[in-house]
């Protein structure tokens, strides 16, 4: 609760002269226990400000602020795949702002804010892979995948999950990292065939792997580090590395444009950029690599210097035309595919 009406309810003025409770709507698109506890923390550091926190998938956040854009209720949107974060910037929906800690972060985040224009920052990044349920592999008998051309296996048939790219960024990058290594064509002609050995497209990017371990399907198409937190879980889950390389995501944050409460977005904004707070991710079971330098990157990260990593062109895919267009083709040619 609005800690300005608890003291009105109390009946006692315990406000200090002058202070002023203020509020903070966020909208956090990593999984929501690592959302929970940055909000948690967040109000235990700055009691002055109350946050109202919804978790939503990348692409439904964005959807979120376009779709408020003439009246915004949202101050502050962070983690997500980068894309829909650059798409925000170039459609004018969030704000610039040149935090002071810019110059403490790695240059890949320091990179997505110079392209878009100081309007979106770099706050987490992980590769592109999957994670399989080795119970399942070996009670059926299947070889685990190395390469996204072993996806295709019959042998894999209702086996694998992988979100819907409209909703999901982890779905989005698939998408993009796929049209990036194979060409536009190959890559919708992979899909339509994949879909084949798909049973679900779900909403949540990380969804897919959740399945996988409990046993509700053979594999999920997810960033590494959501297989790799499956598995620190203690859930039968291994993680693969696609052999002919693979996408990533810049995690990112953006300040929402005529936002009702930007000094506290700028609070919450610069808080989570510290390194002592990007620090404590792991605790909260997420495993990306930080973006401020001086942050220690989880031990159970996957390591991307082993990653074969394709050099995925972040402003391209986070245009807002080939977004549209790329997801627009896909729901006309796999979305639209009936599931046997
Ligand atoms: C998980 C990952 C994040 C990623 C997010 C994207 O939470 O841990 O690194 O940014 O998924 O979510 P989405 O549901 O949009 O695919």
């Amino acid at each position: 609760m609005n800690k300005l009406k608890l003291a009105l309810l109390g009946g006692a003025a315990v406000l200090p002269v002058g202070a002023m409770a203020g509020e903070l709507n966020l909208i956090c698109s990593a999984d929501v226990v690592i959302c929970e506890k940055l909000v948690s923390e967040f109000e235990a550091s700055h009691s002055d400000i109350d946050v109202n926190m919804v978790r939503l998938s990348s692409g439904e956040a964005f959807a979120k602020i376009r779709a408020e854009a003439r009246n915004p209720q949202t101050d502050l949107w962070w983690g997500g795949t980068g894309d829909p974060h650059l798409q925000a910037a170039s459609d004018g929906l969030s704000a610039e702002y040149k935090s002071p800690m810019l110059d403490k972060l790695q240059d890949w985040a320091q990179g997505q804010a110079k392209v878009s224009g100081y309007h979106t920052v770099g706050v987490y990044s992980g590769a592109l892979g999957w994670g399989y349920n080795t119970e399942i592999f070996e009670a059926k008998g299947i070889t685990p995948p190395k390469c996204w051309a072993d996806l295709l296996d019959p042998a894999l048939k209702g086996e694998i999950q992988i979100a819907d790219p409209n909703s999901s960024g982890t779905a989005y990058t698939t998408l993009a990292t796929l049209v990036q290594l194979m060409g536009e064509d190959e890559a919708f002609d992979f899909l339509k065939k994949m879909h084949a050995n798909v049973s679900q497209y779900t909403k949540s990017g990380s969804a897919p792997v959740k399945a996988a371990a409990r046993g509700e399907t053979g594999l999920g198409i997810v960033f590494q580090h959501d297989a790799v937190a499956q598995a620190v879980a203690g859930f039968p889950v291994g993680v693969g590395s696609p052999c002919e390389g693979t996408g990533y995501e810049i995690g990112s944050m953006s300040m929402v444009e005529g936002a009702q409460n930007p000094d506290e977005a700028k609070a919450f904004y610069d808080w989570v950029l510290t390194a002592e707070v990007q620090s404590m991710m792991p605790d909260a079971g997420s495993f990306q690599i930080p973006s401020n330098a001086s942050a220690t990157p989880p031990k159970e990260a996957p390591d991307l210097s082993t990653i074969k990593l394709i050099d995925y062109d972040f402003a391209e895919y986070g245009s807002s035309e080939r977004r549209k267009a790329l997801l627009a083709r896909w729901d006309a040619e796999v979305g639209s595919m009936p599931i046997e």
